[in-house]
């Protein structure tokens, strides 16, 4: 029994559940997985991986064997007794989580005690307690997942930690669920399921805030004369601060810290408390996203006819994700300004097709700047490092514009070859 291990069953196989289900089949769990949509788990059982996340496809595909996607509850109920739950939660329009996936779950299950409920989904602050008050006597864990996207894979085998919330009743199961962590050697945080809520929320906040931060001493910086990039390596060299997420930019977007933030933002409004660093945390970056517009405006005057290239369409770059992106933003602000957009991207474009308004894709990075009057680079994609700025892409541009949204860009060598470039913060 002791090298036995313990089998799971994964409910919803979007990108946290596919991602949580290859891994623990990785680890050596024989894995039952199961979504609603037919051509979704259609094409995993054939082997294809309808995401864009590096890594992904070659484990699912040598772990193959042990991964079994189906659309039938049954199933997965007939061989696991550990259900992580990995639905979505996205925003309403109120800015609460929608947990209407989470609530179909629920009633799929029923009042069946055999099966321990593990939340991976992100939830209110609260939810796990009112689940539990609605089924007695049934394990639950708050398990929350901390996975970037785009480097979702090493997160998940290489934690920073393991959070295990669980209240009286479940510390069994916050036992056993803890130790399918055991071989990643991470700390693990055992605690109560409110706090592991919270620790969700508030680190996804907090790093929204940090962003929100350096996003503001940029601007500020951009008047005074600092550069934000030297600013933030001299924070970030103070342990209390760290360098990470001190990156200036046009903004965060993706499914996670807009929603999340907004959320916790809410949950604190629904008991009369007034978040007003979360205000302000989403305000800028709101401005942030526009500000691109005025820094086009400074160089070349009213919008109104002028062809804009944006490169890079999804929120960031090692995904296909373009929710809550800058790059939609922008696209529509630039048409409302009267300018003709071209945009880019090497895997996320097309799933923007219908959010970009009459913004025309490219398939290339060339076809989208050939006779622009200038270029504004959204998503850090390390071939648009690449690309021949100095050559070709200059001599395709009407105006050498460059505005380069990440700081991602070789400053120094586009000056000097005649662009006229605006990063953010220097
Ligand atoms: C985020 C968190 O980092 C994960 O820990 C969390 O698990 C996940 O949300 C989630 O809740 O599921 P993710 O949204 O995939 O992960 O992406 P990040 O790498 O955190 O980037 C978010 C946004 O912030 C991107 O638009 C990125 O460009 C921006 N960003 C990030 C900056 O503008 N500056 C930085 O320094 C870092």
């Amino acid at each position: 029994m002791a090298d036995e291990k313990e089998p799971i069953g994964v409910i919803g196989v979007g990108w946290v559940g596919l991602v949580t289900a290859a891994c623990f089949a990785e680890l050596g769990h024989e894995v039952w997985a199961r979504d609603i949509v037919p051509a979704k788990v259609e094409s995993l059982a054939r082997g294809e991986v309808p995401i864009h996340e590096p890594g992904l496809p070659e484990l699912v595909a040598q772990n193959a064997e042990r991964l079994h996607f189906t659309t039938d509850m049954a199933e997965v109920l007939e061989h696991t007794r550990l259900l992580f739950v990995c639905v979505d939660t996205p925003p309403t329009y109120s800015g609460d989580a929608d947990l209407s996936r989470v609530e179909s779950v629920l009633d799929e299950l029923g009042d069946s005690s055999e099966h321990a409920l593990v939340m991976k989904s992100t939830v209110p602050v609260g939810t796990g307690r009112s689940i539990q008050r609605r089924r007695p006597g049934t394990g639950y864990v708050s398990n929350p997942e901390f996975l970037k996207e785009g480097n979702a894979v090493a997160d998940f085998m290489r934690p920073d930690r393991v959070v295990v919330g669980a209240d009286d009743g479940s510390s069994e199961y916050a036992d056993r669920v803890a130790a399918l962590y055991a071989p990643l050697a991470a700390p693990v945080v055992t605690t109560d399921v409110a706090s592991a809520e919270m620790i969700k929320l508030a680190s996804n906040a907090f790093l929204a805030t940090k962003i929100s931060f350096i996003n503001e001493i940029a601007n500020v910086s951009e008047e005074l004369g600092a550069d934000v990039q030297e600013v933030a390596y001299g924070m970030g060299l103070d342990a209390r601060i760290g360098p990470k997420f001190l990156q200036a930019g046009i903004g965060y977007g993706g499914s996670c810290f807009p929603k999340d933030v907004q959320a916790l933002k809410q949950l604190a409004g629904n008991t009369g408390y007034h978040f007003q660093l979360l205000t302000a945390v989403i305000e800028v970056n709101e401005l942030q996203k526009r500000r691109t517009i005025g820094k086009l405006q400074k160089h070349l005057g009213s919008l109104e006819g002028k062809q804009v290239a944006l490169l890079g369409v999804a929120f960031k770059p090692d995904t296909d994700d373009i929710r809550e992106a800058t790059s939609l933003v922008l696209s529509g602000r630039l048409q409302g300004e009267g300018a003709s957009v071209r945009v880019y991207d090497p895997v996320a474009a097309r799933n923007g097709t219908s959010m970009l308004g009459g913004a025309r894709i490219c398939d290339s990075a060339l076809e989208a700047i050939d006779g622009a009057d200038a270029v504004v680079l959204v998503t850090e994609w390390p071939e648009f490092g690449e690309l021949d700025w100095i050559g070709e892409i200059k001599a395709r541009m009407r105006v050498p514009l460059v505005v380069d949204g990440r700081n991602f860009l070789d400053r120094e060598r586009l000056v000097e070859a005649g662009f006229t470039y605006e990063g953010i913060g220097r």
